[in-house]
């Protein structure tokens, strides 16, 4: 039976990473169909919704979905609930995907290509367990009110329920076995009801079915200085979706860059995977074929392997990448003066 990847290019420099997506398949996938449909603000402008009911459909009916980016300057005014990120957060929450894997590794290439020294970064080998469909990202209520006095009152509401917590705890600590067997829980239980009622869940969670693994719990601030101050100490680091969010933004510059850094979202098994590099549309360089392909192209590596069960072709495309970056292949993120397109050659070539 024939696999279907479905690809959302988005905006900006979505579609320049993902062209070397398609082209890396098809020289070692040649029997995965690859679909694709417009997301982002380009489906704003062309349906008038950040993302179609009629994509949502097919993204559930695929064995995986791969993205590029989505948003952008161009619709910064329009309405919240069609902005392009809004059509991500559907997408996230209609295929129930809460469990956001952000891997935050250094290739050795790379060691001397991140803003900090080589002794603290080479050899990095973090996974983030970012919850992906709950948290103030969710919460409700929310919205903007006006007030007697005339200011305006903006809210969000941070809320997770056990089993939310419990099921992308779960994900964290069973990674943990197959790696270095320690969980670092990041909240803030200091000040949040909700940080409490996480930290209590984990604990609890620990004890019952996973004493094995060595848990740690810290505030997320303290977690985001020890991430750049010696991220050697953590191994599978568990948070929640709006710390998630921020931390993994810090860890992937330990790896060079944010143009590195892939991601999985899953959610219950045999349900299709969401497949994302973890950075933006970059405005600031789209159209002009500076962007790093990489973070994409090792999404889809993480495409065959978690969602596609193609294990032998993932770790075939992880260590062209690894040769690639071993032979010199820099974009400009990462020292270097490739375009993207040259990138993908350098990979292309490596397979
Ligand atoms: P960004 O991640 O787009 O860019 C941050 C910085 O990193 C920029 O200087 C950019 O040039 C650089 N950068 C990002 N990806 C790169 C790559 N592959 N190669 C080289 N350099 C790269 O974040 P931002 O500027 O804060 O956000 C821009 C837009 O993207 C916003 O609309 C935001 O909402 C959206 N966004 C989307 C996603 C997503 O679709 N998953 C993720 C983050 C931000
Ligand atoms: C990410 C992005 C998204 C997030 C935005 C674009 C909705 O920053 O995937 O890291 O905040 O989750
Ligand atoms: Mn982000």
């Amino acid at each position: 039976m024939t696999q279907t990847l479905l690809l959302l290019p988005g905006d900006g420099i979505g579609p320049e990473v993902t062209a070397e997506v398609r082209r890396v398949a098809a020289a070692l996938t040649p029997d995965l169909t690859i679909e694709e449909r417009d997301f982002g603000g380009r489906s704003y402008d062309l349906h008038g919704a950040p993302i179609t009911d009629e994509a949502v459909a097919a993204a559930l009916a695929s064995d995986a979905v791969l993205m590029g980016a989505v948003g952008g300057p161009k619709w910064a005014g329009v309405e919240r609930l069609k902005r392009p990120e809004m059509g991500l957060l559907r997408l996230r929450k209609e295929m129930d995907v809460y469990a956001n894997l952000r891997p935050a590794l250094c290739f050795d290439a790379l060691a001397d290509a991140s803003s900090l020294k080589r002794e603290v970064v080479a050899g990095l080998d973090i996974m983030i367990v970012r919850e992906l469909t709950g948290g103030v990202y969710f919460g409700e209520p929310r919205g903007v009110e006006t007030l007697s006095d005339g200011q305006k009152r903006g809210f969000d509401t941070q809320v997770y329920t056990t089993s939310e917590i419990e099921r992308v705890s779960r994900v964290a600590f069973e990674l943990a076995r197959g790696r270095r067997n320690k969980v670092t829980s990041a909240e803030k239980s200091n000040v949040m009801e909700s940080g409490l009622l996480w930290r209590e869940v984990v604990t609890d969670l620990h004890r019952r079915e996973y004493a094995d693994v060595e848990l740690e719990h810290m505030l997320a601030d303290n977690a985001a200085m020890q991430l750049v101050r010696r991220p050697s100490q953590f191994d599978v680091l568990l948070t929640d979706n709006l710390f998630g969010d921020i931390l993994s933004d810090a860890a992937a510059q330990l790896t060079g860059s944010l143009g590195m850094l892939p991601s999985a979202a899953l959610g219950a098994a045999g349900k299709p995977g969401l497949y994302e590099p973890i950075h933006g549309s970059a405005p600031d360089i789209a159209g002009q074929g500076l962007a790093n392909p990489l973070a994409a192209i090792l999404s889809f590596e993480m495409a065959l392997r978690w969602s596609l069960g193609r294990a032998g072709e993932a770790d075939r495309l992880f260590a062209a990448v690894e040769a690639a970056l071993a032979a010199g292949a820099r974009t400009r993120d990462i020292g270097g003066g490739l375009t993207t397109a040259q990138m993908g050659d350098a990979v292309l070539a490596a397979l």
